[in-house]
């Protein structure tokens, strides 16, 4: 056969390989398809398939073919693999819009976890608001990955990831992120990407912090000390420094030196080296440089193009700086707008926006919490629910779930579907309980609506629903079916109160452990 031919034909192998791969779910044929495919190329370039035996424009399409085969071979391959995590969505559905994991309540609701099970059918997955307060856990084969900067799509090979322009960035905990998972055997190269619009945390953001909650002393806010509120005010006063800066040398000397001074006048007492500050982020500059790019148009033109886009969430609704507890809150904001202004893409972009939402209610840090239990329930729940903070190893309070405030987390958020998560902590209960209602302690009227006054908040009264626990083990289940007739009453009445589809049940902090419901 002449070798033109002969290219034509394994070219056309590679387009059929790619179309199975494209139009079936079946591994199997794809890789038989890829497989000819492949023999075919290293037949007719005997030294190897990856030698340069040909500088033709065909043949650096045959290599292209084989990559984007080996991506989608590899997604498909963690779809088949990744414990029955590919049963949790109905793909059937799956659209290029753009789905959204919310925390719904105040933090560590379980978003990493739901964000790594989906993970694997999107294309692009990104973060857009917050920083490393966030702390995102996943279990996968009994191996415990912390997330605080990088999102949790980062663990399948084939989602490409993105720090949106809302987060702020603390630079060197990214890069220790980075080198962790390299240590554990994730490839990163070429995968992740950050804003070049994005804010900077520096380390003397991280000590004002530390500085101001002292300063409050007993009423202190109670937060993770990684900088951020500090952070974000340096954004909001406009002497903030963004990650597209370091690109522009001169300009960030000028911008930091500026910086520190005007913190410096405010905290007097600081002691920032910066000369040595300089050079590391010299250091960081070259590190990023690649990864530093315009998201905005990145996640616009991978939406043109037909990719499908996760957006993890972090933080939560009740610590957004408008909608949560205020002053007992984060200092940007965690619900679903930060999507449209941390990643700068239109609402009707936007498809599933999913709640997140503890079976019962957990808080870490300071501020009102009117379903706190601090008795043998809250024992309980901390105790077999392990509700110790991923960023700050402090112990999370604990407290039944407050349908109030998922109602009113629902109304901002305009959740199409919920993630119920650990209900498998209700294990060995008698009864459980559900908070339903707020009434005013004083007058014993109703209150209809989330009290915008943290006096008032702290003091409602509320009503509880008491339901009949279990004490079978649950983390077996995998069907909804398969739960004791107990905790699906349970879940039942959750859904009816919030008035959301629970769509996931989460039954462990393993990927297996997760019951998908087709609703
Ligand atoms: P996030 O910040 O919302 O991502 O949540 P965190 O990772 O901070 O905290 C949730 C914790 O609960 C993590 O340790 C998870 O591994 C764990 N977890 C998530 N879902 C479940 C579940 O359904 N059952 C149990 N027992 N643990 C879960
Ligand atoms: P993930 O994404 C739980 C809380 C802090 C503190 C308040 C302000 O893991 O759910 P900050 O450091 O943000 O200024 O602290 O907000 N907080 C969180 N609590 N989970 C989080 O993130 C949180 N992010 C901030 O504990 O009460
Ligand atoms: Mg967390």
């Amino acid at each position: 056969m002449h070798v033109n031919s002969k290219r034509t034909k394994i070219s056309n192998m590679f387009r059929t390989a790619i179309q199975r791969l494209t139009s079936s779910s079946s591994i199997a044929a794809a890789a038989t398809a890829f497989g000819a495919a492949t023999y075919a190329y290293t037949f007719d370039n005997p030294v190897s398939a990856s030698a340069k035996a040909d500088d033709s424009s065909e043949m650096d399409a045959i290599k292209a073919w084989m990559k984007e085969t080996d991506v989608k071979l590899a997604k498909l391959e963690a779809n088949a693999v990744s414990s029955g995590a590919s049963s949790i969505m109905d793909t059937s559905k799956a659209t290029n819009k753009i789905d959204i994991v919310l925390g719904a309540q105040w933090g560590d609701e379980g978003k990493g976890k739901l964000v790594d099970m989906l993970g694997m059918h999107y294309d692009v997955c990104a973060r857009v608001a917050g920083g490393s307060n966030a702390g995102h856990t996943i279990v996968v084969d009994n191996v415990k990955y912390k997330f605080h900067l990088v999102p949790s799509g980062i663990l399948h090979p084939a989602t490409k990831c993105v720090i949106g322009n809302g987060v702020v960035v603390h630079m060197p905990q990214f890069l220790k992120e980075l080198k962790g998972l390299k240590e554990a055997g994730v490839d990163t190269t070429g995968r992740i990407f950050i804003s070049d619009r994005a804010h900077l945390v520096f380390d003397f953001h991280q000590a004002v912090d530390g500085a101001q909650e002292s300063k409050l002393g007993r009423n202190k806010i109670g937060t993770t000390k990684k900088g951020i509120g500090p952070a974000y005010a340096s954004k909001i006063s406009r002497n903030g420094i963004r990650v597209g800066d370091l690109q522009d040398w001169e300009y960030f000397e000028e911008r930091f030196r500026a910086l520190v001074s005007s913190t410096m006048s405010q905290y007097p007492s600081l002691n920032v080296d910066v000369e040595e500050e300089l050079k590391v982020y010299k250091e960081i500059a070259s590190k990023i440089k690649t990864m530093t790019i315009d998201t905005i148009e990145y996640v616009n033109s991978q939406h043109k193009n037909g990719a499908r886009i996760l957006v993890e969430g972090a933080n939560a609704t009740m610590l957004d700086i408008d909608f949560g507890t205020y002053p007992y809150v984060t200092s940007s904001n965690p619900s679903v707008g930060s999507v449209l202004t941390g990643l700068g893409v239109s609402p009707n972009k936007l498809a599933g926006i999913y709640g997140t939402v503890k079976a019962y209610c957990t808080r870490v840090g300071e501020g009102p919490f009117p379903t706190e239990q601090l008795n043998d329930y809250g024992e309980h729940l901390g105790t077999v629910g392990a509700e110790f903070g991923t960023t700050t190893g402090r112990a999370r309070r604990c407290g039944w779930l407050d349908i109030p405030q998922m109602q009113y987390s629902a109304k901002i958020n305009g959740y199409t579907a919920l993630n119920l998560t650990k209900l498998d902590v209700f294990t060995g209960l008698k009864s459980v309980f559900i908070g339903t209602k707020y009434v005013d302690a004083d007058t014993g009227k109703p209150i209809h609506s989330m009290p915008a006054s943290l006096r008032q908040l702290y003091k409602v009264k509320v009503i509880y629903e008491e339901l009949p626990g279990w004490t079978e083990d649950i983390s077996k289940c995998t069907s909804f079916e398969d739960l004791p007739p107990n905790a699906q009453a349970y879940v039942h009445r959750v859904e009816e109160l919030i008035g959301v589809p629970i769509r996931w049940i989460g039954v462990g902090p393993g990927r297996r452990d997760i019951i998908y419901r087709d609703v």
